[in-house]
Formats: structure tokens, C-alpha cells, sequence
């Protein structure tokens, strides 16, 4: 575009500041504005795809139509910086801060525990803070749809939601629990004093005063008023047009008949950002009247099509309240869609043209518009025209009927009729904030008073490239009787009708085949209790509608939660400031609710700062034959490509085999593996770079799957193995031997804050500074002073805090720093790169995933005799921590039992995935699981209960593990009958069943489940830790140990361990940040153990500074600390001291069996109770209890947050998160959109979690345990209640006995178990005659 064209002055306003941008760039994103030209990096950026809500803003617009300042929650990462010319912006530094005033919402997040890492802080506070600008006293409800679109992988949610929910009119209380529980006040005059549940004081929050809150900038108001006229914005490569008029939108769109319409640019936006698309014109509508009008017709209601989805569904929901409800029919199916439509901040801005015409065959409100023939008029230069969105609507994939130089200028939503009956369904992965996989609009039309149908149109996404009409299905069906044998005659056609290639996009092809059906059967079941009412005809609604099959047309419809959390509280004498075992608030918290706590990519850019983007690997395994760079280096700001040819060093790499390169040298060896890197002055520049570097391969053969590297023996040597006692006899002796399988599926990190580093040069004796997300700062530094030929002293790596790690920044993360800190000595200037959300998943690896087969050998009487299981795990393209994942899986096969002959193999795979690595459990979770399916299994084959099963075998003191460990104090069978007590087990288990009885479609399932986890690094040589103290002159506390804060609330516990030891307040001690120079040689911060093993550490450190004080304590008894600090200095005392821990007494020998591998073991049990919806595989966490054992806890509320959010991140593992990988290796899953973590949503509706009391862990400091890790295994209980339920739902086919579901159970595997009448109608085709769309890896 020439730089002649006209370029207007963008205008808005930022935390009540003018902002005037001259130049303002329209591919510029509001999020990136706010952070790099404005400084304000407290909205941050977890996915730069609308779905994490971590850089939700406020947007206050003037509405002239509706004369009234509109609030808007807005995904800062989508929205252009040119659509907010005359807007408002509020971010989270506009509403508070903790060096003036904290917003009461900023408090109460952070003082009710709801903010761990704190990256998605800023955004869930910006999205409360808007609701709450709208509506000051909202409901649970309102409160939990607000925060459809944002994501937390800390919390849990629980402690957010309880926070916010002081701001509700249910609070005061816990909202009040079902089926006979106890509310939580009730809770909290439990009988057992010492026993409390108060996390926080509600008492001491600040009131909401809405009279505070800023107001509209009022110069903004006069410019809104004067403005009239067409502005425009002139970016590098795009402009942006915002026509103030209909016939100027006209002209422009017949002059640029390509430019596209931007009204919420949340399908434009993602299209260029991830899909590579440039549009240089693009023409913003929303400013024009006809199409953001809404007008009541005859006929129905007439919404322009840049009006929002927020217009829209307030617009329906008025009619709804009052027209008479056969009128509105049409619009209730609308809201049931949009009820499930994205997040809130994405239906605040898009419109609804956007989804018509975007064309998606995976559109929501398309098959309702479709099966309501709704009318659409068509505008252009040269005229106006009406069409119906019929089958000959949507003419190919993403194309409609429009010519390009037409616009959609509004749809009429029709009032429905008499007679008539639609209904909408959508089903997804993750109820809240997904997208369909089938999605529908069912529309029935009776002959006046009669049951015949007069017409229907059956309309479905997801189903085709477009959204279809099942046409030939709907013609059979007129003039029929609404009765079973339509049913019958109607799932026949449709089944022959609605097809799909086993090859199509999206997979999952017989699950979606069968959702055909399957809904349409809840249309038609819901269609005959509508006739049934309307015609007042008992005959349909007696004979017709058995009442358990009512259930199957009830909506999912899930209760806002409830919760209770109870702990021991400290013991009555115990001093006010020993804060040991209370309940401290995280000390970063409240920075981290203001934003203005600081993460790598929030530090101010340098000057000379340059950015780099990754290159990598398009193929799993190649020869790369030349790389390309010339048109790459041509393009503005690129400063120079780095590739091995720039390591000085060593180009091998590796946490423990250096099996691994910093670049690729010749090989490729997975999709993602780094080739080079582009350098340039901005991100942009960088990426545009990138992506046009050519990369030549010669294809080689690959393994994806862990089946492919079995067939091929493609497996990391040796083969790990670990067996007690004696197999073969213990086969022979038992009445039964059952052989058994289970998949369970890898686990993205998704840790909010994705990889980020920033390498600074120092320019003297190649001395170079790293700030990195890491959770090991240590290997971070020796790999980079590795690749560098310096030795590691050159080398500093330092890290404040990271947005969550989970496992995924303990090695991965060196990749990327080691290149950042060859680009900044290539170049000589400090160099930075934060991984976009997508690359993050395609190169960083995950959780193992595992195939585990397993042979049971047990008695008529459930007595397990022996049992030989072999695990597979697929490590990818090196070894990383392969072979320690697999141990771990092998030291957790027998979960809490005690078998006496027991054998485990371990195989790890080597395929051409990007290498996994440690995630949360370490193996641990996958060991777990396989062994709960042959206990389950074994109880199913001899009609025993599962947990009479489970109880028999439960480990006793004195026990001896597989391992050779003897286990001592034991408090596995407390924490088990706690568990039975609180959740009534018995009482719920004939609730359970008596549910089941009475419904076919929805059936519930229960499970309680034991867990044991083993606390140690099995490296024996990393659980050593160091710490160093530095006391200053005025007796501030300076503390550094070498453990990373992620949200883990590490600092916090360790300051709360310095504060007991050295007597003084929390407020005196200070931690920074953990750094190699401080601390060296750190061990990860991994393995649950970083308390145990820093928190010695720090006791010994201040230890010897208390040591050193004494004599001058002695001296002044009644002195305060700073005296004893300045006598001791005056005395020439050195007021620095580093401290040390080893843990003793452990060492194992895989290879002998010999050894102690764990310092100790930590236990919890966790019951869960679910329910699922037979037809469509959705599942409801109903309840879940936990007794977790966490010793003597150090601090109540991480520990419980801890527990929280590792069991909600297990229950992503086992339930919802599936990354799906083509054959030949390619991650389609690459973000929010398409790769699902639990959110608000996914809590189970009660939560009880307990501390287990009275259990004091001699082998760790004061007495506590352990807790990263081991509670995600207790989500094991929601995936076998959902077992539990599917077995209910299958005996309804009369099957029964032990069945395989792998992990995780999605909504696919759920419908798929429960086989029926409808599931046999789709019949699945020969895997070897076609190519899946995904395989199981
Ligand atoms: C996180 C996230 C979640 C989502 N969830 C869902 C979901 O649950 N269900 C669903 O169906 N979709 C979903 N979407 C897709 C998207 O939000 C919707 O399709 C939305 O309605 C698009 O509207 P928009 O205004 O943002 O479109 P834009 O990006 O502004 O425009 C989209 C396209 O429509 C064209 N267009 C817009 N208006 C007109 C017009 N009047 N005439 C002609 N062409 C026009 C534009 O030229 C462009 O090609 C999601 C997207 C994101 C990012
Ligand atoms: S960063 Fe904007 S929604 Fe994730
Ligand atoms: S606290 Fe929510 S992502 Fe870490």
C-alpha cells in the first residue's frame, strides 16, 4: 500500500489517559499496544487466540441509540488497536494497585487463595471487574458465565470462584449443598474443635463502593459527538477503513471487493494470525446504523449483522420473557446455542455476520438459522436482495452465496408458531468455550392440533464442509405421525444421509455419526412431551414417554458450586507471628491481582533489543537438504538467521543423555525440532520472517505411535523391569487370569505463561545474563554455557517467577534459552522470545502418554494372586527424563495394595514426537491408573463392589513395596475411612443406583480411590538444595534457595520457615528471585519435594545466622531484632549464611532392586461421583471428597490449593484433554480452541477436601509433607465413576463384565462405551482400508 494514502489519528482513551497514536498499524492487536508501546504488562498473553481471557480488558463504548456507556469485557489479544478510535479502555493497572489503592476485587482474589501463579490473574479480575461494572450484586451464575472465557491451571478455580463469590448475593455461604450434605457455616461448628475451614476472613475485605470505580473520559463523549466523518488507518502491509456510512461501506466493498468486514475479527484475526492469511483492505462496519440495528417486524426480529452475539442473545432473552412461548421457539434455541458460544468476552464483540458468513461448517448458530429457513438481505452497490439460508445458502467450505462485492446486511430471527417445535443442540469436548464437534438445529412443524408433521427441517454442523440439511431424511418424514416408527424410519435415513469419510477433518467419525442420531432422538423425545403438553394428550405422554427416558431431554444444566475445605488449625498457644501452619496468603498474590507482579516477558525492553523467531521442522523425520533464507533476510527489520553454524560450543544437548541438539544439524527427527531462528528489530518482523524461511527435506521413514514402535521394537534401551515375589505362581494358583488394556493419552502443560527468555549479553569475557522462565535455573545455565564454549561461571540465569511449570519448564525450556543466548552473542545486543502459544505445543512436549497391558491372575473371592503388567510409554525424539518417568510408573503399579507377586516392565518408545518430559505425577499417574483397572476389573469379573475390592488389598504398616521399601506410618486406611465417612459413601452408592434405575438416558457412577506417592527425586544425587540468607544492618532479610517460584507458593513457605526460625515477622523477609549466583547448582524445582528440600536448607541457614546472634540476644534480652543486627554487625559478625540439605538415607539401585528410593510416601483418597449423559457422552462432576495427608501442613491454603488444582489438572488428564496428532506426526491441537483444559465450568459441583489430622511426617521440615504431585492422581476417581456410570449404562444392552476406556474418557469414549440401539446403526470402518484424520499416539 502506498504511504500516500491517508492516515487518520487513532484516539482512545487508557485508564482515563488520552491516547493519540499517528501511526496506528492495523495488524497491531490492542494487547500488544498496551504491553510494548504503553508499558502495561498486566494483561498478559496466554494465547493470542481469544481463549484463555489472561489479556481481558474493559472496553467502554457510547451507544448513541441506546444513549448509554456500554462495558465490555474484550480479549485484548484479538482486538486491533484501530477498533478502539473512541473507546475507553480499562485495564487491570487502571483499577488498582498495591502502592495506592487495591480494587476490592484485586483483594478478595488474592486474600480467598484464587491466585497461584498468577498469570491468568489480571484477565479473571478484568472479566469480575466488568460484570461487576454492569451489575454490582450478581448471582453464582452470572458470576460463573462470566468467566466462561478465561482459564486458570493453578487454582482449580474453587478458591476464585469462592472469592468473587463475596461480591454475589448468595454470599456469606457456600451456597448451600445438595443431597443432604452439610453447608460450609454448618461446617464450621464441627464438633472436632481443632478442625477449621476458614481459608480467609470475609469480614476484613473492603467494600465494593461502585461510586469509586472511574468514569467515562467526558472529552471523550465531545469527540464521540463531533466525529462524523470516515477515518482510516494506514498500517506496513494493511489498511483499515471505518466507513461512517451504508453507501460508503458499498462503494468500498464494490472498489475492494476482497477487503474483509471486521466486526469482532475473532475468525479474521485468527486467520491471520494462524493460518498465515493477509487481507490488506480491511473495512470496519460497526459504526454504521443499519447494521447494528435491531427492529421488530412482523414476522420477527431484524438484526443488523455487525450487532454483537451480547445484543443478540440480551435482544432474544427480552422476547423470550415476554412473548408468549410459542412465538419464541426459534429465539430459545438461538440462546441454547449461544448459552454454549465461546466465552463472554468473544460474544461482547463478534458479530453476527461474522458467523454466518465466516460459513464454518462448525457454526453454532448456522443449523438453527438454517432449520429456521431464516431471511437474510443482501446489500451492494447495486442493490438490495432477500434470500432464506437454505441448503443452497452455504456453497462449499467457508464459501456462501454472496458475491464479493455484496454484504450481509441483516438477518430476521422468525417468531415460530403454533405447532411448530425447534430445538438446537450442541455437543463439544469441554462444555463451556468449545467448539461443536456436531452442532444442530432441529426444526418441527405440525398440521394444526394433529401429531402429523406437516414440515421439518433437520439441519447439522460439523457433519460435512458446510452446514448441511438432512433433505432426503426430512422428506421421508412429512405427513408421518410423530410416533417410533418416525424415530425409526428416521434414524435409518439419517443414518444413511449424514455420512461421513472415515478419513474427514476433526475425526472422532463414528462418535459423530452416532451424535446424528442420538440427538436427533432427544429432539424427538422433547418434540413429544411438547405435543403431549400442547395438545393436552395423555395418550402421547403416558403411552409414548416412559419417565426414565425423560431424562434424555434435559438439558446439561450444572449448579453454580459449592464447597467446604476443612484443615487442623494451629495449636491454641501457638505464637501469633509463627506463622507455621497457617493459612498465609501467597506474598505475591496481591501484585499478582494489580498486575504489577513481573514475568519475564513483562521486564522493559533494552534499547538494542532484538526479538527472535523460531524456525522448525515440517516433517517427522527428514534429511534437510538446504535452508533458505533469502527472502527472509530481505524483509524489513530482519537482522540475521541463526542456525548450529553459529554455536561456538557444543551443538549437542540434553538433560541427561546428550541426545539432543540446540539446532538441527542434518536430521530432522519430529515436526517442531528447531532448525534456526530469525533475529530482527520486532516480534512481527520476526515472525513474517520465519515463516518464509524454506527449508529443503528428504523424507524418511518415522514412528508416531507407541503401536508402530512396538511393531518396529523401536525402544530406548534397556527395558526397565521391577518384579516381587513369584509370578508364575502366582498365575497357577488363581481361579481366575483376565488380560486387560489401557491408553492413556499424553497431557499438554498448558501452563499460562508459555516459554519465554531473554539473553543479555555482557559484552566482557563472554559473560552473559539469562532470564528465563525455568524451573532450573541450573541446567538452563550449563546448557547455555555449553553451547556457548564459556564456562558456566560466565554464565548468570535468573528467574523471578514463572506462570505456571508443571513439569514443562524443567528441561524443555533450555531449547529455547540456549538459542536465545547464541542469537544475543551472535549479535552482541540482549535478544528475547516468548513461544506463541501454538509453538509452545508443537515444540516443548508433554506428559508421557502410555499404553499399559496388563495380565490379573485372582481368586474367586477377588483375591489378587499376581499381576504382570508391561508399560509403553512414547517418549518422542529423545530420551530427556524418559527412563526416571518410567520408573516412577513402575514404582506406583501397585498403586496402595499390596500383591504378592507383581511384575512390571517398562518399554520407553522412541518415535518422531517432539520428546516428552516431566509433567505433574512424573509417571506416576500413568502407573496409577493401570493398576486401578485391573483392581477394577477384577471386582467386575466377581460381582464383588470395587471398593470392597480396593479395601482388601490395601497396603498395612510393616508392608514391603515391590520395590523393597518397608512402609511405615502408614495412614492410607485414615485417610480412606474419613473419605467413606464424609461422602457417605454407602448412602450414596443406593442414591446412585436408585438413579440408574430410574433413568435411561443419564446414569451416575461412583468411585472412591486410594493413592500413594513415593517423595524423593529416584536421581538420588538431586535431592540436595541450598539456601543463603543475607541479614542487612537494618534488619531486612534478604532470603535466596534454590527453588523457583511457579505459583507452588514456595517463596511464601520458605519465608514462613525463615520467620519461625529467626523469630521475626513475614514482613522482614524479602525473597527476589532464584539465581545461579546466589545459589548454585540447584536441583529442578520438580518432585514435589522443593519445600522439603529448600525449607532444610533455609533452617539451616538461619540456624547458623540465629547461632551468631545469640550472643548479642543474650546480651540485650530485651532488645528487638535490629538491635541484635547492628550490635552483631558492630562486632564485625558476618551476617550471611548459605545453608545445605541433603536427604539422608536414600539411594536406589534399579538394576538390583535395592536401595530406599523415597524419604517417605504421602497419601490421600478421593471419592467422586458423576453423571453422564448416555446419548451424548457429556459428563456432569457431580461431588468429590478428598482426605488428603500433607503431615503437618506448613500452610493450609497452598496445601489445599495445591490439592485443588492438581486434582482439577488431573481431571483434565483423565477426562478432557486430548491431543490429537495426524499419522504422520503433525499436533493439530495447538491451542485453546482445540486442545481443552478443565475450566470454571469442570469443578465438581461440591468439593470437600480434608487435611488429615493428627499426622505429623518426621522426615520432612516441621513435620509436613509433600503436595505438588500426588493429589492429581486422586482424579483417578472421576475417571472410573465415569466408568462406573457407563457400566450402568451398558447393562441397559444387556452387556456386562470388564470393559477397556481409555484415558482420557472424552464425551467420545463415553458415547462409545455405552453401546445401544443407535450406536449399532454406525457401523465403524476396517482401519486398514482408509487414513485417520488422527491416530492414538
Ligand atoms: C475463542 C473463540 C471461540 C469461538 N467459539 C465459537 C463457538 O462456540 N461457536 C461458533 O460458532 N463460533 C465460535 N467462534 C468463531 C467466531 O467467534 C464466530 O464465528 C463469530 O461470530 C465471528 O464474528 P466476528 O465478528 O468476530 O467475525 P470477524 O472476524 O470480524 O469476520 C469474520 C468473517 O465474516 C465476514 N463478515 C462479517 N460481517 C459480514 C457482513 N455483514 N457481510 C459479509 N461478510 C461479513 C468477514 O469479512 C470475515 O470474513 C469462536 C472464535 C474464537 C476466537
Ligand atoms: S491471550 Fe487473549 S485470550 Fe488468551
Ligand atoms: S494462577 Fe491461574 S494460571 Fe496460574
Amino acid at each position: 500500500m502506498a504511504s500516500t494514502v491517508k492516515t487518520d489519528e487513532l484516539v482512545f482513551f487508557v485508564n482515563g489517559k488520552k491516547v493519540i497514536e499517528k501511526n496506528a498499524d492495523p495488524e497491531m492487536t490492542l494487547l500488544t499496544y498496551l504491553r510494548r508501546k504503553l508499558g502495561l504488562t498486566g494483561s498478559k498473553l496466554g494465547c493470542g487466540e481469544g481463549g484463555c481471557g489472561a489479556c481481558t480488558v474493559m472496553v467502554s463504548r457510547y451507544n448513541p441509540s441506546q444513549e448509554k456507556i456500554v462495558h465490555l469485557a474484550v480479549n485484548a489479544c484479538l482486538s486491533p488497536v484501530c477498533s478502539l478510535h473512541l473507546a475507553a479502555v480499562t485495564t487491570i493497572e487502571g483499577i488498582g494497585s498495591v502502592t495506592s489503592r487495591i480494587h476490592p476485587i484485586q483483594e478478595r482474589i488474592a486474600k480467598a487463595h484464587g491466585s497461584q501463579c498468577g498469570f491468568c490473574t489480571p484477565g479473571i479480575v478484568m472479566s469480575m471487574y466488568t460484570l461487576l461494572r454492569n451489575n454490582t450484586l450478581p448471582t453464582m451464575e452470572e458470576i460463573e458465565e462470566a468467566f466462561q472465557g478465561n482459564l486458570c491451571r493453578c487454582t482449580g478455580y474453587r478458591p476464585i470462584l469462592e472469592g468473587m463469590r463475596t461480591f454475589s448475593k448468595s454470599s456469606g455461604c457456600c451456597g448451600a449443598l445438595q443431597n443432604g450434605n452439610s453447608c460450609c457455616m454448618k461446617s464450621k461448628e464441627t464438633d472436632e474443635t481443632d478442625f477449621t475451614s476458614r481459608l480467609f476472613d470475609s469480614s476484613e475485605f473492603k467494600p465494593l463502593d461502585p461510586t469509586q470505580e472511574p468514569i467515562f473520559p467526558p472529552e471523550l463523549l465531545m469527540l464521540i459527538q463531533k466525529t462524523s466523518t470516515q477515518v482510516q488507518f494506514q498500517g506496513e502491509r494493511v489498511s483499515w477503513i471505518q466507513p461512517n456510512s451504508l453507501s460508503d461501506l458499498l462503494c468500498l466493498k464494490a472498489k475492494h471487493p476482497d477487503a474483509k468486514l471486521v466486526v469482532g475479527n475473532t475468525e479474521v484475526g485468527i486467520e491471520m494470525k494462524f493460518k498465515n492469511m493477509l487481507y490488506p483492505v480491511i473495512i470496519a462496519p460497526n459504526y454504521i446504523p443499519e447494521m447494528t440495528s435491531v427492529l421488530h417486524s412482523e414476522d420477527g426480529i431484524v438484526f443488523g449483522s455487525a450487532c454483537t452475539l451480547t445484543v443478540l442473545a440480551e435482544t432474544l432473552k427480552k422476547a423470550v420473557s415476554k412473548v408468549p412461548d410459542n412465538k419464541t421457539r426459534v429465539f430459545q434455541a438461538v440462546l441454547a446455542q449461544l448459552k454454549w458460544f465461546a466465552g463472554q468476552q468473544i460474544r461482547n464483540v463478534s458479530g453476527i455476520g461474522g458467523n454466518v458468513m465466516t460459513a464454518s461448517p462448525i457454526s453454532d448458530l448456522n443449523p438453527v438459522f438454517m432449520a429456521a429457513n431464516c431471511k437474510m438481505t443482501i446489500v451492494s452497490k447495486d442493490g438490495k436482495r432477500e434470500v432464506r439460508m437454505d441448503d443452497k445458502f452455504f456453497t462449499g467450505y467457508r464459501k456462501t452465496a454472496l458475491k464479493p462485492n455484496e454484504i450481509l446486511l441483516s438477518i430476521e430471527i422468525p417468531y415460530s408458531r403454533k405447532g411448530q417445535y425447534i430445538s438446537a443442540f450442541k455437543q463439544a469436548q469441554r462444555r463451556d468455550d468449545d467448539i461443536a464437534i456436531v452442532t444442530c438445529g432441529m426444526n418441527a412443524i405440525f398440521h394444526e392440533s394433529t401429531t402429523i408433521v406437516k414440515d421439518i427441517k433437520l439441519s447439522y454442523g460439523g457433519m460435512a464442509e458446510t452446514t448441511v440439511l438432512a433433505k432426503k431424511t426430512c422428506e421421508q418424514l412429512i405427513g408421518k405421525q410423530w410416533n417410533e416408527d418416525l424415530l425409526q424410519e428416521a434414524v435409518y435415513h439419517l443414518a444413511q444421509e449424514i455420512t461421513l469419510s472415515p478419513s474427514a477433518p476433526g475425526g472422532m467419525v463414528q462418535y459423530r455419526q452416532t451424535l446424528t442420531l442420538s440427538l436427533f432422538y432427544k429432539f424427538y423425545l422433547t418434540v413429544l412431551q411438547n405435543l403431549a403438553n400442547d395438545l393436552m394428550d395423555k395418550n402421547i405422554a403416558s403411552s409414548l414417554i416412559l419417565p426414565a427416558y425423560a431424562s434424555a431431554t434435559d438439558a446439561f444444566h450444572k449448579d453454580p458450586i459449592s464447597s467446604v475445605q476443612l484443615f487442623q488449625a494451629v495449636p491454641p498457644g501457638q505464637e501469633i507471628d509463627d506463622v507455621v501452619g497457617r493459612p498465609l496468603v501467597h506474598l505475591s498474590a496481591l501484585k499478582q491481582a494489580t498486575g504489577e507482579a513481573i514475568y519475564c516477558d513483562d521486564m522493559p525492553r533494552f534499547q538494542n533489543e532484538l526479538y527472535l523467531a523460531l524456525v522448525t521442522s515440517t516433517k517427522a523425520h527428514a534429511k534437510i537438504l538446504s535452508i533458505d533464507t533469502t527472502e527472509a533476510l530481505k524483509l524489513p527489520g530482519v537482522v540475521c538467521f541463526v542456525s548450529a553454524k553459529d554455536i561456538s560450543g557444543s551443538n549437542a544437548t540434553g538433560p541427561v543423555f546428550q541426545d539432543e541438539t540446540v539446532f538441527a544439524d542434518d536430521e530432522v527427527t519430529c515436526i517442531g525440532h528447531i532448525i534456526g531462528a530469525v533475529v530482527a528489530d520486532t516480534q512481527e518482523h520476526a515472525n513474517r520472517a520465519a515463516k518464509v524461511v524454506n527449508v529443503a527435506y528428504k523424507e524418511l521413514s518415522y514412528i508416531i505411535t507407541i503401536q508402530e514402535a512396538i511393531a518396529k521394537k523401536s525402544f530406548y534401551e534397556p527395558i526397565r523391569k521391577l518384579e516381587k515375589g513369584n509370578l508364575k505362581k502366582g498365575f497357577e494358583e488363581a481361579d481366575h487370569v483376565l488380560e486387560g488394556e489401557i491408553h492413556i493419552g499424553g497431557q499438554e502443560h498448558f501452563y499460562l505463561e508459555t516459554h519465554c527468555a531473554l539473553a543479555v549479553p555482557k559484552m566482557e569475557e563472554g559473560e552473559i545474563e539469562l532470564f528465563v522462565s525455568t524451573q532450573n535455573p541450573h541446567a538452563t545455565q550449563s546448557h547455555a554455557a555449553k553451547a556457548l564454549g564459556v564456562p558456566s561461571s560466565r554464565v548468570v540465569c535468573r528467574v523471578k517467577r514463572i506462570g505456571g511449570g508443571f513439569g514443562g519448564k524443567e528441561t524443555r525450556n533450555s531449547i529455547l534459552s540456549t538459542v536465545v543466548a547464541v542469537a544475543a552473542n551472535k549479535m552482541k545486543c540482549p535478544v528475547r522470545c516468548m513461544l506463541s502459544r501454538d509453538e509452545d505445543m508443537l515444540v516443548s512436549g508433554g506428559r508421557h502418554p502410555f499404553f499399559g497391558k496388563y495380565k490379573v491372575g485372582f481368586m474367586k473371592t477377588g483375591q489378587v494372586t499376581a499381576v504382570d503388567v508391561s508399560y509403553y510409554s512414547n517418549a518422542g525424539n529423545s530420551i530427556d527424563l524418559s527412563f526416571s518417568i518410567m520408573e516412577r510408573a513402575l514404582f506406583h503399579m501397585d498403586n496402595v495394595y499390596n500383591i504378592p507377586n507383581i511384575r512390571g516392565l517398562g518399554y520407553v518408545c522412541k518415535t518422531n514426537l517432539p520428546s516428552n518430559t516431566a509433567f505433574r505425577g512424573f509417571g506416576g499417574p500413568q502407573g496409577m491408573i493401570t493398576s486401578e483397572c485391573w483392581i477394577n476389573d477384577v471386582a467386575s469379573v466377581c460381582g464383588l463392589p470395587a471398593e470392597e475390592v480396593r479395601r482388601k488389598h490395601m497396603c498395612k504398616e510393616g508392608d514391603i513395596t515391590p520395590f523393597n521399601q518397608i512402609l511405615n506410618d502408614l495412614t492410607i486406611e485414615r485417610c480412606w475411612e474419613e473419605c467413606l465417612k464424609n461422602s457417605q459413601y454407602y448412602c450414596l452408592r443406593d442414591q446412585v443406583n436408585e438413579f440408574n434405575r430410574q433413568h435411561r438416558w443419564k446414569k451416575r457412577g461412583l468411585a472412591i480411590i486410594p493413592v500413594k506417592f513415593g517423595i524423593s527425586f529416584t536421581v538420588t544425587f538431586l535431592n540436595q538444595a541450598g539456601a543463603l540468607v543475607h541479614v542487612y544492618t537494618d534488619g531486612s532479610v534478604l532470603l535466596t534457595h534454590g527453588g523457583t517460584e511457579m505459583g507452588q507458593g514456595l517463596h511464601t513457605k520458605m519465608i514462613q520457615v525463615a520467620s519461625k526460625v529467626l523469630k521475626i515477622p513475614v514482613s522482614k523477609i524479602y525473597v527476589s528471585e532464584t539465581s545461579t549466583n546466589t545459589v548454585p547448582n540447584t536441583s529442578p524445582t520438580a518432585a514435589s519435594v522443593s519445600s522439603d528440600l529448600n525449607g532444610m536448607a533455609v533452617y539451616n541457614a538461619c540456624q547458623t545466622i540465629l547461632k551468631r546472634l545469640k550472643p548479642y540476644q543474650d546480651k540485650h534480652p530485651d532488645g528487638t531484632w535490629e538491635d541484635w543486627v547492628r550490635a552483631a554487625y558492630f562486632d564485625r559478625v558476618n551476617l550471611s549464611a548459605n545453608g545445605f540439605y541433603k536427604i539422608p538415607d536414600i539411594g536406589y539401585d534399579f538394576e538390583k532392586n535395592e536401595g530406599i528410593p523415597f524419604s517417605y510416601f504421602s497419601y490421600g483418597v478421593a471419592c467422586s461421583e458423576v453423571e453422564i449423559d448416555c446419548l451424548t457422552g457429556d459428563h456432569k462432576n457431580l461431588h468429590t471428597w478428598i482426605v488428603m495427608d500433607v503431615g503437618n501442613s506448613l500452610n493450609p491454603a497452598i496445601d489445599i490449593g495445591q490439592i485443588e488444582g492438581a486434582f482439577m489438572q488431573g481431571v483434565g488428564l483423565f477426562t478432557l484433554e486430548e491431543l490429537r496428532y495426524s499419522p504422520s506426526g503433525y499436533l493439530h491441537t495447538r491451542g485453546p480452541g482445540s486442545y481443552k483444559i478443565p475450566g470454571f465450568g469442570d469443578i465438581p459441583g461440591t468439593l470437600h477436601v480434608s487435611l488429615l489430622r493428627e499426622a505429623p511426617n518426621s522426615k520432612a521440615i516441621f513435620c509436613s509433607k509433600a503436595i505438588g504431585e500426588p493429589p492429581l492422581l486422586l482424579a483417578t476417581s472421576v475417571f472410573f465413576a465415569i466408568k462406573d456410570a457407563i457400566s450402568a449404562a451398558r447393562a441397559e444392552s444387556n452387556l456386562t463384565g470388564p470393559f477397556r476406556l481409555d484415558s482420557p474418557a472424552t464425551p467420545e469414549r463415553i458415547r462409545n462405551a455405552c453401546a445401544d440401539y443407535f450406536t449399532k446403526l454406525i457401523h465403524p470402518q476396517d482401519p486398514q482400508t482408509f487414513t485417520p484424520w488422527a491416530v492414538q499416539v
